[in-house]
């Protein structure tokens, strides 16, 4: 029977937990800060999945062999060795550093086990937003103007080069780990402080970027080559935020603001907009997912800039998945809208990335008894 070993990194239910989870590493910051130091204290663990999100996934592979989890943790490769998976389906996201989402896709290449998603360089090129806006712009693909700052001493040259308001934002991080309001700019005394802010936070480079007025959507991508299509847009719907918010799905919107209990009316999908921009938002967010080499499905962040044009925000190689409707996870919520359920749309990922490795997957026709 095939074995499918099953790769990610589960969020700690409480502080006590966080050291075994993660042998000791910072999970996806590159600093040692504390959460209690954190800027916000609450977004240490955000990138990392949920007991339930996990045990969703699992049961969603379970038709096509056994599933063997493999948590991320630092004895991953011999755990890999031991499980001699036929494939590996992948939503770690890593321990730590800004390489993180490579490791375990690096592991299996090294050791010949094929896995599903992004390859390496990938995930590093889409985990790096300076980067990747690199190869969007060399390639024509439209993505706000920006200057990288690695010290305070280059803030100063950030400060008149680009048209205000700005946008900054830590450049190795995901799930908004410190995208919050105060990092939309007014004035150069404003990147000025809170440039400095991040840089000291989250020690690492961040960007500045012109902010984009317009609409934003976000685009599910699933596929290969010419087999690659999109899901129906998710639109953002800035209007279910709080009062006198700024149009910013960021960590507030994401984490604070819409909870189970009390979930936010913040997507639109599909989204109701005319059939020429779809177009254009559909056809920028493949030539992203191209570009970038994503491989089996990802979920692409676009937005809409003063003269009409979707830009490229941000490449998710690694999208969230949660399986919860009222969790408001986009590519579930996407794939639903196109009548894909949420263990189809898992099941899609594992058999589009059996394909490239040329792997037969058969589905078990009836429950195996344990
Ligand atoms: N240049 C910009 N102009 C306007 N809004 C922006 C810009 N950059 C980011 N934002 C806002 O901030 C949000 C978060 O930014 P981004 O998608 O880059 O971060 P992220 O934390 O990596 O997101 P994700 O949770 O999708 O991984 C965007 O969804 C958008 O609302
Ligand atoms: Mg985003």
């Amino acid at each position: 029977m095939t074995r499918i070993g099953f790769a990610y990194n589960q969020k700690p239910n409480s502080p006590t937990e966080i050291s075994s989870r993660s042998s000791g590493a910072s999970s996806t910051s590159l600093s040692n800060a504390s959460p209690a130091s954190s800027l916000s204290g609450a977004d240490e663990f955000a990138e990392w999945d949920s007991a339930e999100t996990i045990a969703a996934v699992e049961n969603a592979l379970s038709p096509y062999g056994e599933v063997v989890r493999l948590e991320a943790t630092a004895d991953f490769p011999e755990k890999l060795r031991d499980a001699r998976p036929d494939i590996v389906f992948n939503i770690a996201e890593g321990l730590g550093g800004p390489n993180r989402e490579s490791h375990i896709p690096a592991i299996c290449e090294f050791t010949g086990v094929p896995y599903t998603g992004s390859d390496p360089f990938t995930l590093t090129l889409c985990l790096d937003k300076a980067r990747a806006k690199e190869s969007l712009a060399f390639n024509r693909v439209p993505t706000p103007k920006f200057v990288v700052i690695r010290t305070p001493a280059q803030i100063g040259r950030a400060m008149d080069r680009l048209k205000y308001p700005v946008f900054v934002k830590p450049v190795h991080e995901g799930s908004s780990k410190g995208i919050t309001e105060a990092n939309y700019c007014q004035t150069p005394t404003d990147l000025m402080a809170r440039a400095q802010a991040l840089l000291s936070e989250y020690d690492q480079p961040v960007i500045a970027e012109e902010f984009l007025p317009g609409a934003e959507f976000t685009c599910g991508v699933l596929g290969n080559g010419e087999k690659a299509r999109v899901l129906p847009l998710v639109a953002i719907n800035f209007d279910a935020l709080p009062e006198n918010s700024l149009p910013i799905y960021g960590f507030e919107a994401k984490w604070i603001w819409d909870v189970p209990e009390r979930p936010l009316q913040i997507f639109e999908c599909p989204a109701k907009i005319d059939a020429p921009l779809q177009r254009a938002i559909e056809r920028v967010a493949l030539d992203a997912y191209q570009v970038t080499g994503c491989r089996d499905w990802a979920r692409i962040d676009v937005r809409i800039d003063s003269a009409g044009v979707p830009n490229i925000i941000e490449i998710n190689p690694l999208p969230g998945i949660l399986p919860n409707p009222e969790e408001n996870s986009c590519l579930p919520k996407a794939a639903r809208a196109a009548g894909i359920g949420y263990d189809e749309l898992i099941q899609s990922c594992l058999l589009a990335a059996a394909e490239r490795y040329g792997l037969a997957l058969a589905r078990r026709h009836s429950p195996v008894a344990a």
